[in-house]
């Protein structure tokens, strides 16, 4: 193959570490007018363009924005596929809207042609706001994650999904068996894990929809296949930990359910944790589980606030969610503004450069692929994204009052949304033109 390099020049910004960590200033690299050199769907140099301009061969295709800012892309560490459709249901928590609106919805995903329309519009959303990471629940049928990664290959994506098991408590049109979701998900994974930037998760939903064999054999698969991913639902609505509690009351609390079927570990992502008591989030961050901090959903299901200053406290490593369909918006942008109130409420700050940490390397740590995705270091994939200052009439002229890379990227997180996502970026190719 030629080689193909490209150059972007525009003020560039990612993260070099967790704020919590490092302070706040080392946690970020800001060029304000940087370039980006691209060779073959990977980052080759980042830098002032003053400093890598002439180094570069004369010819080079530059691409060159003004008012605009170039990101890693986002990373969504926790979202359900088929639940595109049913966004902004009404009126119910988390058990009753499951059993009101999300089964239902789920339930038309046995219709192979109705998963590859929604498979369709749901990568074009991620793609639309800046997303080029999702770790993705399907359904219980495997052909919405065959529709999912058909798709999500023939652009390139990095991404990660897998076949909801569910073998109890839901309805008889939606359920599988211990034995037939072990058999295929091993299908699935034979054939997408590994393939191209493709990873598959083993996906119990949660624990109340699981029996103890389906469990045990989710945790089977963890160790038949190397660098498999395992994602479920923790601790996120008070009665359903009461359910949990109920159902498995051999155990010793939520997270110890899943821990005795060995479902923790290093590519273990557990979404919401709203709940989570101290010794779970020691438990978690001993194993190098990852949390998934939903905060639209949250807030929309009435699940509550969740902790972000114990997390940390823990060293846990936790990524962004949005949720779709209980979070109200594919939007990271969208859900940061979300986040930073639920830290406001809890007498917390949420600074920009933790916020962009967590929708970007953060999201990568939980994935474990820091090494990937989630920064721009020069080896890694040309996963990014363009900003644009003039997305809407009042982005643009709140951005002329502020005066440094802080408060345009707090502003940003605030106003913005998908109008603000200008192009996406993915392995060097250009995925989303607004
Ligand atoms: N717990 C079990 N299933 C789900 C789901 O689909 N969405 C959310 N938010 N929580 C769940
Ligand atoms: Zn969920």
């Amino acid at each position: 193959m030629p080689l193909t390099r490209k150059a972007y020049r525009a003020a560039i910004l990612h993260s070099l570490a967790d704020p919590a960590e490092v302070g706040v200033e080392a946690s970020y690299e800001y060029f304000e007018d940087g370039l980006l050199v691209i060779e073959n769907g990977r980052i080759s140099a980042l830098g002032h363009a003053s400093d890598l301009l002439p180094r570069l061969p004369a010819d080079i295709d530059i691409t060159h924005y003004q008012d605009a800012l170039i990101t890693p892309g986002l990373i969504d560490t926790h979202i359900h596929l088929p639940q595109t459709g049913m966004v902004g249901a009404y009126g119910e928590q988390l058990l009753d809207w499951l059993n009101t609106y999300t089964f239902p919805c789920e339930s038309q995903f046995a219709d192979k042609a109705h998963a590859e329309e929604v498979a369709d519009i749901f990568i074009k959303e991620l793609l639309r706001n800046g997303t080029t990471t999702a770790l993705v629940f399907g359904s219980v049928h495997p052909q919405s994650v065959n529709a999912f990664f058909e798709a999500a290959e023939k652009l390139d994506l990095r991404m990660i999904a897998g076949k909801v098991m569910m073998d109890r408590n839901a309805p008889d049109y939606l359920t599988d068996t211990a034995e037939s979701s072990y058999q295929q998900s091993k299908a699935l994974i034979e054939r997408w894990h590994g393939k191209g930037r493709l990873h598959y998760a083993v996906t119990p939903r949660f624990a109340p929809t699981s029996t103890p064999e389906q469990l045990a054999l989710a945790g089977q698969l963890l160790g038949e296949y190397p660098d498999l991913y395992m994602q479920t639902h923790i601790s996120e609505n008070k009665q359903e930990i009461e359910w949990v509690k109920a159902l498995f009351p051999e155990r010793d609390g939520y997270l110890d359910v899943y821990d005795h079927y060995k479902l923790l570990g290093e590519r273990s992502v557990f979404a919401h944790g709203v709940h989570l008591c101290d010794e779970e989030c020691a438990r978690l961050a001993e194993t190098g589980s990852a949390v998934a901090f939903c905060p639209t959903s949250n807030l929309f299901l009435g699940s509550g606030l969740f902790n972000l200053p114990m997390a940390e406290k823990h060293k846990l490593n936790v990524g962004l969610g949005t949720d779709i369909g209980g979070g109200t918006s594919f939007s990271l942008l969208q859900t940061l503004n979300e986040a930073y109130k639920v830290m406001q409420l809890q007498g917390a700050r949420l600074s920009p450069f933790k916020s962009l940490y967590l929708a970007t390397l953060g999201g990568a740590r939980a994935l474990r692929l820091e090494d990937r995705i989630g920064t721009l270091q020069p080896g890694t994939d040309a996963d990014f994204i363009v900003l644009d200052y003039n997305a809407t009439p009042l982005l643009s002229y709140r951005l002329k009052q502020a005066n440094n890379i802080a408060e345009t990227l707090f502003v940003l997180m605030t106003l913005g949304d998908d109008r603000t996502v200008l192009q996406t970026y993915a392995a060097g190719n250009r995925v989303h033109q607004r």
